[in-house]
């Protein structure tokens, strides 16, 4: 009897918003198992790879744009993906106020053009959109979870809602694979530096260093479900090897203020009272503010097995550490 042969395939994966904080430490994961990845980056004329300078040679990246309907489609052509994650987005909420409409192309048509695109190239395709807890905005639930009424309070959320509900739409029209994560708020050393919590670990490091002597932010009040970012992007792999494509929940179930995080950021360094470093502008505040996000994810523990590893303080730990280390190379 001759032997029978096994091949086993490798799986290609094409990730948008590639260079985003998500989109680098998704690649990661993908690599570690096994894929062929490629990544969806838009021309600039300065390249952004400051996340992906070490991806370099390991993966492929593509031009491609979440407002340009033709280069989504060559891009899903040059990569012939098994399964797509479309990380890609005008991701700062405080920027939305001030961009509302290009916000609204992208992170709500984008996310229609590429389902588009899915159907035109006419491959089985598995598809996940990055959906947000943004969408539950101002809260009628507490904890929020996959049931929970949406409620959007910014351009950002709004649009994102609309991302949500036409990845909803085209499952159930067209029998599309496609899943959505409820992503709560989740950081990293990879983290944008207009976020509040890269704005804080940055100020931290450069007051440590003697760079700076304060840092300026806003609401302090404000509370989130903060999770880090490596194991959030395992959510979204996991999501998409399950047999039914579903809508789930991704948080730690954990609720902080800025103020906490403030605590924990300063104790890094040695400092436990930080009110002479830190300033209020109320530039930073917003027209209408998201108070209080937490979220419930028994949904993906159950069904897909998940559950956050890293906690606040560890997380905060690691930034911290590693922008004085980043800032001390400079
Ligand atoms: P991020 O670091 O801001 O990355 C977003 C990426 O999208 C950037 O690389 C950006 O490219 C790219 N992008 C922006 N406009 C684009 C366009 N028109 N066409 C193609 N790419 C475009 O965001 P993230 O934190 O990694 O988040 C990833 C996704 O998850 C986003 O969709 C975000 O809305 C969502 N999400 C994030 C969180 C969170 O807490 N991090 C929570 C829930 C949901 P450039 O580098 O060229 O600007
Ligand atoms: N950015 C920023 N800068 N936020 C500040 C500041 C400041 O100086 N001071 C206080 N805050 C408060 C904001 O008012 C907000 O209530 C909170 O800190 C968190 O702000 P961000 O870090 O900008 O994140 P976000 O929660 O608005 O949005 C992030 O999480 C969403 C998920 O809920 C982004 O990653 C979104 O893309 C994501 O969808």
């Amino acid at each position: 009897m001759p032997h029978k042969k096994y091949i086993l395939e490798q799986k290609k994966a094409l990730i948008t918003g590639i260079n985003g904080m998500d989109g680098s430490h998704l690649a990661d994961f993908l690599l570690e198992k096994g894929y062929e990845v490629y990544g969806m980056e838009r021309r600039s004329s300065s390249k952004n790879r400051i996340n992906t300078k070490h991806l370099e040679g390991k993966i492929t990246f593509l031009t491609g744009d979440l407002s340009d309907q033709n280069s989504l489609l060559r891009c899903i052509k040059e990569s012939d993906p098994d399964e797509i994650y479309n990380l890609g987005a005008m991701s700062f909420v405080g920027e939305s106020w001030n961009t509302p409409e290009t916000t609204g192309d992208v992170d709500a048509l984008g996310v229609l053009r590429i389902l588009e695109a899915i159907r035109e190239y006419g491959k089985f395709i598995k598809f996940y959109q990055a959906s947000t807890s943004e969408m539950f905005g101002k809260v009628t639930e507490t904890p929020q979870k996959e049931t929970t009424r949406f409620y959007p309070r910014s351009p950002y959320g709004v649009a994102k809602l609309y991302g949500h509900w036409i990845t909803r739409n085209y499952r159930e029209s067209y029998n599309i694979f496609a899943c959505t994560g409820i992503l709560f708020n989740h950081e990293s050393e990879r983290r944008g530096h207009e976020f509040v919590t890269r704005k804080i670990t940055d100020g931290v490091a450069k007051i440590y260093l003697g760079l700076e002597d304060h840092i300026t932010l806003g609401n302090l009040d404000a509370r989130r479900d903060w999770g880090y970012a490596p194991d959030y992007v395992e959510s979204m792999w996991l999501m998409l090897q399950h047999d039914i494509p579903d809508d789930y929940v991704i948080a730690t179930g954990k609720m902080h203020s800025i103020r906490y995080f403030l605590n924990k950021a300063f104790e890094c360094i040695g400092i436990h009272d930080w009110s002479e470093y830190v300033k209020h502008d109320k530039r930073f505040l917003r027209p209408v503010e998201v108070d209080e996000l937490v979220g419930d994810c028994q949904k993906a523990q159950d069904v897909l097995g998940w559950k956050p590893k890293v906690s606040l303080e560890e997380m905060i730990k690691k930034m911290v550490k590693n922008d004085i280390k980043l800032l001390g190379e400079r």
